[in-house]
């Protein structure tokens, strides 16, 4: 078992330890760099179980939760996973996003349920739901989760959370009015007393501009190359032309960001900061970061290529955290939440 931040035999400097008395229990699967994990715990939760296989998520994790997750969810036994009000899960998205699913076509592979390897992963989170039954499900996914495979794919997650006995609920969810950034998720939400459905709150409001969390001072080398430049104005003028393919411009600092990506480190061509009487440059790992609205003192792990990565794959802490806040006015409303009496 992994060392604790509230182990008082062994302190462990982090940021953010769990809560020695949480209000509620959750468990933080596919935890990343732990998105879930923040909003859960700034609502009162405790995080009593994580896993996240990837090692350069793991360090991160434990530099800031002092925890170091379990390793990969197919091989640990639903008993080793201890109860829990809350299962939070943002399952591996790239067998149902648009570019994942254009890839995997062109590759003439297998994607969404019939990928054997990451499709499958939600019948993980579906085998400790149904050992554990958690009072409530909370997962995040890509918008295109919703029409992937004509419905279907979303179908059989709806009719196989129901069939558990919970009802179900889910949005799609811009983040721009709470972060600078245009991010399209899907979040399902499924209560485990079926004769209550949750109730999403409202993320209308004003687009927040991109402007608003630009670094004063950034360093030269963020700055892209002449060649790389060249490249992708050559490239979106042909893309343009035949209406397909990538585009990279300089952003519109007055309107939020797209879409942070995984890879955005490898080109920057998602969000392209302009400069005056220069080359555009990458966003930096900090300014990434307050994209997915993380705090300041969120610790950042020192390889920049390993960075955006990990705030490319995150969640959008505001949504989750708003979302979390719901969560936990239900919990509250449906029983005054005691941390002894998690399976009632
Ligand atoms: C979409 S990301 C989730 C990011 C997370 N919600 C956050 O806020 O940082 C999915 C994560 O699942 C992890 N993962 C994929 N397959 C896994 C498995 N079999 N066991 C454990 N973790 C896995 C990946 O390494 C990745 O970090």
């Amino acid at each position: 078992m992994y060392k604790t931040a509230c182990d008082p035999l062994f302190p462990i400097d982090c940021e953010f330890p769990a809560h020695e008395n949480g209000k509620f229990r959750f468990i933080d699967l596919f935890a990343g760099i732990g998105g879930f994990r923040l909003a859960m715990q700034s609502v009162g939760g405790k995080c009593v179980f994580s896993s996240e296989w990837d090692k350069d998520s793991q360090a991160t994790y434990f530099d800031n939760y002092g925890e170091w997750p379990e390793g990969d969810i197919t091989l640990i036994a639903e008993d080793e996973i201890p109860d829990h009000d809350v299962l939070c899960a943002g399952f591996p998205c790239q067998p149902f996003s648009l570019a994942g699913v254009s890839a995997r076509t062109s590759l003439n592979t297998a994607h969404g349920f019939a990928c054997q390897t990451q499709g499958t992963l939600f019948f993980d989170v579906m085998r400790i739901v149904s050992a554990k039954k958690p009072k409530v499900i909370f997962l995040e996914n890509v918008k295109n989760l919703v029409r992937h495979d004509k419905g279907n794919t979303f179908s059989v997650i709806k009719n196989t959370i129901e069939a558990q006995g919970y009802s179900f609920s889910y949005a799609v969810i811009n983040a721009q009015t709470v972060v600078p950034q245009k991010r399209e998720r899907c979040y399902i939400v499924a209560l485990r007393d079926s004769s209550v459905k949750f109730e999403f709150p409202d993320f209308n409001g004003k687009p927040i501009p991109l402007k608003t969390i630009l670094e004063p001072n950034v360093a030269d080398s963020f700055t892209i190359s002449d060649k790389l430049w060249a490249g992708h104005q050559r490239r979106t003028a042909t893309n343009l032309a035949r209406g397909a393919g990538f585009t990279a411009f300089c952003a519109d600092i007055e309107k939020p960001a797209n879409t942070l990506v995984a890879r955005y480190w490898k080109d920057g061509k998602e969000c392209l900061v302009p400069q005056k009487d220069n080359n555009p440059r990458l966003l930096t790992p900090r300014e990434c970061a307050r994209l997915q609205g993380y705090p300041e003192s969120f610790r950042i792990p020192a390889r920049k290529a390993v960075a955006y990565r990990q705030f490319g794959n995150s969640v959008a802490v505001p949504v989750v955290t708003k979302l979390a806040q719901g969560i936990f006015n239900y919990l509250c409303e449906f029983k005054p939440c005691d941390l002894g009496q998690t399976r009632s």
